[in-house]
């Protein structure tokens, strides 16, 4: 049986207020690529004083999606793995809801920590708001204001039904603000700043060895540009990804693009159908692998809500490939400049040059994982 403790602290005027609690039942719920490599830096700290229980729920499920995070990061072997992927965006959110659900029962934690914007945080949040559970959401507040985009509406409906609004940036409390959410909401910086000082360095180019869509292994070339692709508004017919594509392969040196499963078949078919020679499309990487190649890539095009912060965090020039800015703060100095899918919008913002100000540092101070955990720890019932 799980006993929090409660830690007071009286104050000259005898008055009396939580310094913290030790000892809670946490259960974490993550699913895809991006929310290992958060959980990998906060369940580390989280696991000193609480107890975390991690759940997956199964929505990336190859061993490069999954797995490898979990080998590479040393996150613990999940408590539960739900094994839900695939369908529809109902099909797959019901699916983890009764499912979390009946974890949630069982396990009767004292906070469901969730991370982003996917549908297993979604579905985590709503199981979890039913049962009275209160829901602390790291990367609150983040907006695009484009319905268009799943993630947004996973976003917005977390934020409504979460106790404690971890925002990562400024941005992210404004936009609590402006939802009347500001109450809850709290500065902590962001988990992936946090992630990339802790795992930059840790693989070197003699260790990295690509496999390419098909089997060939190839070392990583001394020069190329780094693409990933995935969001699904890129990837809904031909058009978006074979401009990409167009861009990319008139570049001065190849592109390496790691291809998310959700993009295999096309990327391959594309390729060979336009003759594209400049391109090395790969299985996905890891981790570690990852933050190498942004670090040392000549620019960076992603339509990755991570990628863009990394290339920012290693002082990339980077080409985002949306509508919309989720990170505002890296629209700096031509630093990260929005493109829609066209060839020659892509190549020419990837020529402007970037000016980089070392004292701007909107993401934090590398100690994000730590102030979520304490968020937790100090958090009263209003
Ligand atoms: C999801 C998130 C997105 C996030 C991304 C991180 C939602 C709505 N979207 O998008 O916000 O940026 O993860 O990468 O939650 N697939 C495989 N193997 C895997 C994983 C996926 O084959 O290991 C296939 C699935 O079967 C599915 C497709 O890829 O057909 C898309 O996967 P899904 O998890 O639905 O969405 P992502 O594009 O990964
Ligand atoms: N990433 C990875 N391997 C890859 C491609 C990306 O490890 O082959 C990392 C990348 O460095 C970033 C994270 O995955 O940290 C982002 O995940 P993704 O782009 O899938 O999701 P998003 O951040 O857009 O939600």
């Amino acid at each position: 049986m799980n006993k929090v403790n409660y830690l007071y602290h009286l104050d000259n005027n005898n008055e009396i207020s939580l310094l913290r609690q030790e000892n809670m039942k946490i259960v974490t719920v993550v699913g895809a690529r991006p929310q290992f490599i958060k959980a990998a830096v906060v369940s580390r700290i989280l696991r000193q004083n609480h107890k975390d229980i991690l759940v997956h729920t199964g929505q990336h499920y190859d061993y490069n999606m999954s797995e490898q995070f979990f080998e590479e990061l040393s996150i613990p072997r999940p408590d539960y793995n739900l094994g839900i992927s695939g369908g529809s965006h109902a099909e797959m959110t019901g699916r983890m809801m009764i499912a979390i659900e009946k974890v949630l029962q069982e396990t009767k934690p004292d906070w469901v920590l969730v991370y982003g914007d996917t549908n297993s945080t979604l579905a985590a949040a709503l199981a979890a708001a039913k049962l009275y559970i209160p829901i602390c959401h790291a990367e609150a507040g983040v907006r695009t204001h484009s319905r268009m985009s799943p993630e947004e509406i996973n976003r917005i409906c977390t934020d409504h039904v979460a106790s404690l609004l971890l925002a990562s940036t400024e941005s992210g409390m404004r936009s609590l603000a402006d939802e009347g959410l500001i109450k809850l909401g709290q500065l902590v910086g962001d988990p992936m700043y946090d992630a990339f000082l802790l795992y930059s360095g840790k693989v070197q180019r003699k260790d990295l060895r690509l496999i390419l869509l098909g089997g060939t292994e190839v070392s990583v070339p001394e020069k190329y540009y780094y693409l990933t692709c995935h969001r699904e508004e890129n990837t809904n017919d031909d058009r978006d990804l074979t401009e990409i594509f167009r861009a990319m392969d008139v570049l001065d040196a190849p592109t390496i693009y790691p291809v998310h499963p959700r993009n295999k078949d096309r990327a391959l078919r594309l390729q060979k159908q336009h003759h594209f020679r400049n391109l090395l499309l790969a299985e996905p990487v890891g981790y570690l692998e990852s933050i190498y190649l942004v670090k040392n890539a000549e620019k960076v095009v992603t339509d990755s809500g991570g990628l863009q912060r990394e290339a920012f965090f290693a002082e990339k020039k980077c080409v985002t490939i949306m509508n919309y800015a989720c990170w505002p703060e890296t629209i700096v100095g031509n630093r990260n400049e929005l493109a829609h899918p066209d060839h020659e919008e892509i190549i020419r913002k990837l020529t402007h040059e970037q000016t980089v100000d070392n004292n701007y540092k909107p993401f934090g101070d590398g100690h994000a994982a730590e102030k979520i955990v304490n968020a937790m720890e100090n958090w009263e019932e209003s």
